[in-house]
């Protein structure tokens, strides 16, 4: 498409702008799709004219087609067309993940389509037929633009993510390497996906990071935890209602779909939602509408839903606690996220942020953790995960306040099960059987005073057992009254 523009064609259909400027946007790709030959070629080469690299279709299948070869940064589409039209050209594209900005031309422009088209269907912009050039030709140039932004957001996130970081998740192992990658792949579309990982290993921060990244990062991000909740509760937190459609709705409210209008919604814990309600949810799904408990007429809803489980799918779908046709809608992409303990190569990296935050958290100066901890860390079996070496992390950064973190900032019992310490005591029995209807506050400190025993008052040994600082314990027994809170028998 680099032949000379036919300027009489062109003002035959009523462009007027000059054409044949010199080639000022070498590098910038443009599809322009219309079924219309009188149309297109004069368009095409209008544009070529400005200095853009033009390709042509007469439909979205053949414009699907083309871009399996033609990167395109922009699309100009057309919206009435044979065989596939403007719509479902642009709403495989989104599904895809693969929209460039795309400018939708109409004969018929009104301004419900005009809306339609740039909310639902994403589209960049929207203009009337006949076109006009100086106007088009600024649009152009922005898209070009915001493509080149994105594209430019993208290679630096790419750049990140290889370092090992991703919004705010970070890992340097194969395993989180390859996450990395799909997020950014799955984050520019509107596609269901489902994150799967045992607890703990980081299936929201998934979500956000996909929100983060996608064009909707604007619009809100909502999470709604499906365990736990009875039918009609679950429906109306996602449904919402109007008033009077149960006792006690004294007034109308918004369910989670519709606070997440335009943006992402996590349903987390999705295989422990009641199998009524995850029907109901599969038609909201399938037809992007919804009515509120009582209400009367339907809502149109653009919502990106991400769906989280700690069940192992076959597990779910077995025992039918997960509905396969929900399963079907909702795994068009499927994020699996290892268990800690697979991936080890990702305990500095990790240990290292989680440090940072926690420092800043608690005002503490703890620069990294001794060889000896790290050599713990890998031999230990971590079955909550991140959220559990952030735990065991805080309690340190704590006790520790400043330096390195050591083997006497982690839990007494850490890692007992590789032979890295000596076993835990067992106490007798009869000693630790505290009845039903013990407080917290009343086990805590018949802990406190049995350990005491058992280390025959030695409060340091007796600190380091409970792990806790020698300081809290004295707290402890002053609040209990002991008499003896000054002298520490170390
Ligand atoms: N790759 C990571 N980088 C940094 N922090 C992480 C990472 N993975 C998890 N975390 C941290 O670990 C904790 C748990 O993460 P998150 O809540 O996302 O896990 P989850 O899989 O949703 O857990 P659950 O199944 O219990 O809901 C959070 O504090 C989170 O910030
Ligand atoms: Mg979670």
């Amino acid at each position: 498409m680099r032949e000379k523009p036919d300027v009489r064609t062109i003002a035959s259909i009523g462009y007027t702008v000059s054409v044949g400027n010199q080639a000022t946007r070498q590098g910038i790709n443009v599809l322009v799709v219309d079924d219309e030959e009188s149309q297109r070629a004069p368009l095409a080469a209008m544009i070529s004219g400005w200095g853009f690299n033009v390709e042509t279709a007469p439909d979205g299948q053949e414009a699907l087609e083309k871009l399996e070869t033609f990167s395109a940064n922009v699309i100009i589409t057309d919206l009435m067309m044979p065989r596939m039209d403007g719509f479902e050209l642009m709403k495989r594209l989104g599904a895809e993940g693969n929209m460039p900005p795309a400018i939708v031309l109409t004969a018929f422009g009104n301004i419900e389509t005009a809306i339609e088209t740039i909310h639902d269907l994403g589209a960049f912009w929207f203009m009337e037929k006949p076109i006009q050039p100086a106007a088009l030709r600024v649009l152009l140039e922005r898209a070009a633009q915001q493509s080149s932004l994105a594209e430019e957001a993208e290679r630096l996130h790419r750049q990140l993510s290889y370092s090992g970081v991703l919004v705010d998740m970070v890992g340097t192992s194969r395993q989180m390497q390859q996450v990395f990658t799909i997020i950014q792949q799955v984050a520019p579309s509107k596609a269901a996906v489902l994150v799967v990982g045992e607890s703990g290993t980081g299936k929201e921060l998934v979500a956000r990071a996909i929100h983060q990244l996608s064009p909707r990062k604007t619009a809100p991000f909502v999470a709604i935890n499906c365990a736990a909740m009875p039918e009609t509760l679950m429906e109306s937190e996602l449904f919402g209602y109007e008033k009077g459609a149960f006792t006690g709705a004294l007034e109308r409210r918004a369910g989670c779909f519709e606070l997440a209008q335009h943006g992402t919604l996590l349903l987390d814990e999705l295989a422990e939602m009641p199998s009524g309600t995850q029907a109901k949810l599969l038609r909201v799904l399938e037809d992007s509408r919804l009515r509120r408990l009582g209400g009367k007429s339907e809502i149109s809803i653009d919502v990106r839903v991400i769906a989280a489980t700690n069940r192992t799918l076959d597990d779910a779908l077995k025992k039918g606690d997960l509905r396969e046709d929900l399963f079907y809608r909702l795994n068009v992409f499927q994020i699996q996220l290892a268990p800690l303990r697979q991936r080890l190569d990702d305990l500095p990296i990790l240990t290292e942020t989680l440090l940072n935050n926690l420092n800043r958290k608690h005002s503490c100066k703890v620069t990294s953790v001794t060889p000896e901890v790290m050599e713990a860390f890998r031999k230990y079996n971590w079955p909550g995960n991140v959220r559990e070496l952030r735990n065991v992390l805080e309690r340190a950064v704590i006790m520790a306040g400043e330096g390195p973190i050591q083997m006497a900032h982690l839990p007494y019992d850490f890692g007992v099960s590789v032979g890295s310490r000596p076993p835990a005591q067992v106490f007798e029995p009869e000693n630790v059987r505290l009845p039903v209807g013990t407080t917290v506050a009343e086990a805590e400190k018949a802990l406190i005073q049995l350990t005491l025993q058992h280390t025959k008052n030695n409060k340091t040994r007796a600190a380091e057992i409970l792990g806790i600082s020698l300081k809290t314990l004295f707290n402890k027994l002053k609040e209990y009254g002991s008499s003896d809170t000054a002298e520490a028998t170390a």
